[in-house]
């Protein structure tokens, strides 16, 4: 069904943005859409009745054959993986919707909220069928109870699932307690809608439900798979909306939103990295970690400026080149967290290769607008890499290797230290009091130095 259910008119592209696709999925993923339309919560509200459905009404027998029969070993354990952390997040995101509702202004917004609770239970109680009835060896046994699947699929669960999530835990608990401060409850929406749905969950669906169709296998898992996506489209839609309200005219709230992301992002990339780095568990299904990298980027930048805020205003994307294809942004992301600067996914490790990369980043953070200005050199002194310095050049700054004729401010540190200040594991002004970073020059441009590389 179409959200224009009165309408038979075929719409300029521009005035279609948020109508719904035939099987009723709003289509986010389009770059032709107007990003000023506004939805009708009541038109979101009628595509929510008209598209409910049953878990239990999806038959799974087909699904248990073709898990044992049409997938090979690695697939299943890659599938098992990635099904664990669809599991874990509908019951987190069911968990903490709550204090949402009570939070937002309208009774418009309650309803629709509260049908996204339902969804969300929902999706839950999908996944937790779905391991019971198809995942789970035929030797284990699961008890009954919700809690039981969570607990068997609990060690599959990455380091970076259990940052996004805690954070999530950490925010809906604060929104609970505040819930009429209105920039943490842009952040919530920011967090919940635009990253975890729109950032993390949907590729991962886009991914599954592209290698379920092209093998033409588990039916039920791939009917189930789309109501999802159909659910989750509504919810995008409603958050990208409410973060837009919440933001505009209201610089405090804004803020706090590129605060949240320039936070949270660093730790997002580490989520859907496979144990042991092991790229097969994507491979497997005929794609690259790359090719969800890519996905994930340019969805979350589309639903970021849909919301009103440029990615050239997040210092977090700027660093990694925000302005190149997702494709270009994805690859760059990978070789930072496979050296362990960006997330908890490998051990930390920064050679000649990655620093380059690591002060590319600061050049870029450098040059951000709006501009603080930098007249002079800034020299990094390493005792284990070689020396890298900052210096405006033809009107930009420029970073290159080697020593500044006459640097205002020497930094020295560990070349190790200056990766975590930079993946923003270790916080500068701690590394300062704590003497692991020590400078010579001018106080005050050091001073000035975290709002220089927006840090
Ligand atoms: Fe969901
Ligand atoms: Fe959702």
């Amino acid at each position: 069904m179409s959200l224009e259910t009165t309408n038979s008119t075929p719409q300029s592209p521009s005035m279609s943005a948020l109508d719904a696709m035939p099987d009723g999925e709003i289509d986010l993923d389009r770059d032709d859409q107007a990003t000023d339309v506004r939805i009708d919560l009541t038109r979101l509200y009628k595509l929510w009745e008209a598209n409910n459905w049953s878990v239990f009404a999806l038959d799974f027998r087909q699904d248990a054959r073709d898990w044992r029969e049409r997938l090979t070993p690695k697939q299943r354990q890659a599938a098992r993986w990635n099904y664990a952390l669809f599991l874990h997040g509908e019951e987190a995101v069911a968990r903490t919707l709550a204090p949402f509702v009570v939070a937002v202004p309208t009774q418009e917004q309650r309803i629709f909220l509260t049908t996204q609770i339902v969804d969300e239970a929902r999706h839950h109680v999908f996944f937790d069928r779905f391991m019971r009835e198809v995942v789970a060896d035929e030797d284990t046994v699961i008890a009954p109870g919700y809690e039981s699947t969570l607990d068997l699929m609990r060690p599959e669960l990455t380091i970076g699932f259990a940052r996004v999530f805690g954070e999530l835990d950490r925010l809906t608990e604060q929104l609970r307690r505040r819930p009429h401060d209105r920039a943490l409850l842009a952040q919530c929406f920011t967090l919940y809608h635009l990253i975890i749905e729109g950032t993390l969950a949907h590729p991962g669906q886009h991914f599954i439900r592209t290698y379920l169709t092209e093998r033409q296998i588990m039916p039920g898992f791939t009917q189930g798979m789309a109501h999802v996506a159909r659910d989750e489209s509504r919810h995008m839609a409603f958050g990208i909306q409410m973060v837009r309200e919440l933001t505009a005219n209201a610089p405090s709230a804004r803020r706090a939103v590129i605060a949240l992301i320039n936070r949270i992002l660093p730790w997002t990339v580490s989520l859907f990295i496979p144990p042991d780095f092991d790229e097969d568990y994507v491979r497997v299904f005929g794609k690259e970690l790359e090719d969800i990298y890519a996905f994930a980027l340019r969805s979350f930048e589309s639903k970021l400026t849909r919301a009103g805020i440029a990615p050239s205003e997040i210092a977090s994307l700027v660093n990694n080149g925000e302005e190149q294809a997702p494709i270009e942004q994805a690859r760059r992301i990978l070789r930072l967290v496979k050296a362990g600067v960006l997330g908890e996914a490998a051990p930390l490790h920064v050679d000649d290769a990655t620093l380059a990369l690591i002060f590319d980043g600061v050049a870029r953070l450098a040059n951000m607008s709006p501009a603080v200005e930098l007249n002079s050199a800034i020299q990094w002194e390493f005792p284990d890499a070689p020396p890298w310095y900052l210096a405006p050049q033809g009107g930009k700054i420029v970073a290159s290797q080697g020593w500044a004729g006459a640097p205002a401010l020497t930094l020295r540190l560990r070349v190790d230290d200056w990766a975590r200040i930079v993946g923003r594991k270790l916080d500068a002004r701690w590394a300062l009091v704590t003497r692991r970073l020590t400078t010579t020059g001018d106080l005050r441009l050091a001073l000035r130095l975290p709002s220089i590389l927006h840090m």
